[in-house]
């Protein structure tokens, strides 16, 4: 269909049919990535009383196959979020002796009970597959645990807390942060809160993800907390935060540095643009990697976004490093390095001194809806400078960095389709900066509808999506003040 033609991406996941929110259950076994996702198959807006887990699989985090659903709804109420693991030692006891069971956490949503008004909706459960995510089979004694009087309480993240063996389980309760253990991933016990005076609370708490990560250059281990909320994002509506820290088996607890950043800064946001939500990471990834997916979404306006047959897409797969610099720690991701092998050919110029338009359908047959565009700027001395994307029909969408007032920036008020909802479209959406800068890198992700923003080597991170008519096919590049522009290499990727 011409809507098919216009709007599915190239570089991102989408269901062939239906609706998706949530990436759920992701995790890495026998050479394939796995992702699941908030999923109802067969209308394009979300039924929260028939969701599914949705199911794909990828040998590289960037080329998705999709499968037949993997988990239904049923008498106990629709499968929302969660998370999954690969049970190696079959704590579980789900294990048949040949196949490792993986284990699947989510919460069940009863409908019934929460339009009768009751607050007990939301309960964890859990299913297991042994051939490889395949096929699921549901514990006969859900739930694993019940619900404690707390109206939202969902999105269970489970990970193996090696030092203490035990599962560890965090999930959103309202908006705090809840820590549950278990030996078998069948009892839990109550371990501790996190997040009542700290981080954003212009809603509701969701999708959490602690991990431990080592900082960069380091042999330190730190704990992140990731939670998504909404509303409240930076931008408006949905959005994920994040807290550094330290998780002694039961509590966790910020760290002293991080506290006094967030004295600052407030809330210190993952990712800066509209679209990336419910970020969480994978099971089980090689060498320690943290290998984030986000919806690339906005409660805001998700469910009236202009596609019919589909609707939802996910971030491109990023990978997370922690940084510290100058006693503040950074989160920083970027995309996972495997996009690199699909580069087919590349485009590049040098010192770009003036002004320059660049049409690249044209002149060097790029096709900017499969593109990675890196800039780098050098003796950054004037005040603004914006880059311009636009088409035929002369739709823009424009992005870039304000020096003067230290911020990034990404306009996508002109840039197609936007009448669906008030929402979706303001003015600018921004990014602060805490400094001016000298030089800088900007690594850009385009697709059809969506463009993924790294700045710095994603120091800081901006992701939208846009509708607009025709393809994008030039480039300007503008700014107030002397233009310096040391490098622009344009990668084509060759992905279907
Ligand atoms: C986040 C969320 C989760 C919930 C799911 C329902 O986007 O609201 O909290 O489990 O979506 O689809």
């Amino acid at each position: 269909s011409a809507e098919e033609q216009m709007y599915r991406p190239n570089s991102h996941f989408t269901p062939k049919k239906g609706w998706m929110n949530d990436p759920n259950g992701m995790f890495y076994l026998n050479s394939t990535y796995h992702l699941f996702f908030q999923h109802t198959p067969f209308q394009s807006v979300p039924d929260f009383s028939k969701m599914h887990w949705g199911h794909a699989i990828s040998k590289d985090l960037i080329k998705w196959q999709e499968l037949t659903p993997a988990i239904a709804y049923d008498e106990k109420g629709a499968i929302f979020s969660g998370s999954a693991v690969v049970d190696k030692d079959n704590t579980s006891g789900f294990g048949d002796g040949k196949n490792i069971p993986v284990v699947a956490i989510f919460t069940y949503h009863d409908m019934k009970k929460e339009k009768a008004g009751e607050i007990d909706a939301q309960s964890q459960a859990i299913a297991y597959s042994l051939d490889n995510g395949k096929t699921w089979t549901k514990y006969s004694n859900n739930p694993v645990l019940k619900n404690p009087g707390i109206k939202d309480f969902r999105d269970p993240k489970v990970f193996w807390d090696a030092k203490r063996k035990q599962w560890v389980m965090g999930v959103a309760a309202q908006d705090r942060q809840h820590f549950y253990a278990s030996k078998n991933l069948k009892d839990w016990v109550f371990l501790s809160e996190f997040g009542k005076d700290v981080g954003g609370h212009g809603g509701v708490w969701e999708c959490p993800d602690l991990f431990p990560i080592k900082v960069e250059g380091t042999n330190e281990e730190k704990w992140v907390l990731i939670v998504n909320i909404n509303p409240g994002g930076p931008n408006g509506g949905s959005a994920a935060q994040y807290f550094v820290g330290d998780f002694d088996g039961k509590t966790f607890k910020m760290d002293t540095l991080f506290t006094k950043q967030l004295q600052k800064e407030k809330v210190a946001w993952l990712d800066m643009g509209r679209d990336n939500y419910a970020s969480v990471s994978f099971d089980n990834v090689p060498d320690n990697k943290r290998v984030i997916i986000g919806w690339m979404s906005n409660w805001d306006y998700a469910q009236e976004v202009p596609t019919n047959q589909w609707r939802g897409s996910t971030t491109i797969a990023r990978e997370l490093k922690l940084v510290k610099k100058e006693n503040n720690y950074s989160l920083i991701s970027a995309p996972v390095s495997e996009l690199e092998n699909y580069t087919a050919k590349s485009f590049t110029k040098k010192k770009i001194t003036a002004r320059e338009k660049i049409t690249l359908s044209e002149a060097n047959k790029i096709d900017l809806t499969k593109a990675v565009v890196n800039l780098n700027l050098k003796d950054l001395e004037a005040e603004t400078y914006t880059f311009v994307l636009s088409n035929k029909e002369g739709e823009t969408l424009s992005f870039g960095i304000n020096n003067a007032e230290n911020y990034l920036f990404v306009d996508r008020s002109k840039s197609g389709k936007n009448n669906f909802s008030d929402k979706f479209s303001m003015p600018i959406t921004k990014a602060n900066l805490d400094q001016t800068f000298l030089e800088g890198t900007f690594k850009i992700i385009l697709d059809k509808t969506s463009i993924e923003i790294f700045f710095n080597n994603g120091e800081k991170v901006m992701t939208e999506i846009f509708f607009n008519s025709s393809p994008f096919t030039q480039l300007d590049l503008v700014s107030k003040g002397e233009l310096n522009v040391k490098k622009l290499k344009i990668n084509q990727l060759n992905i279907n």
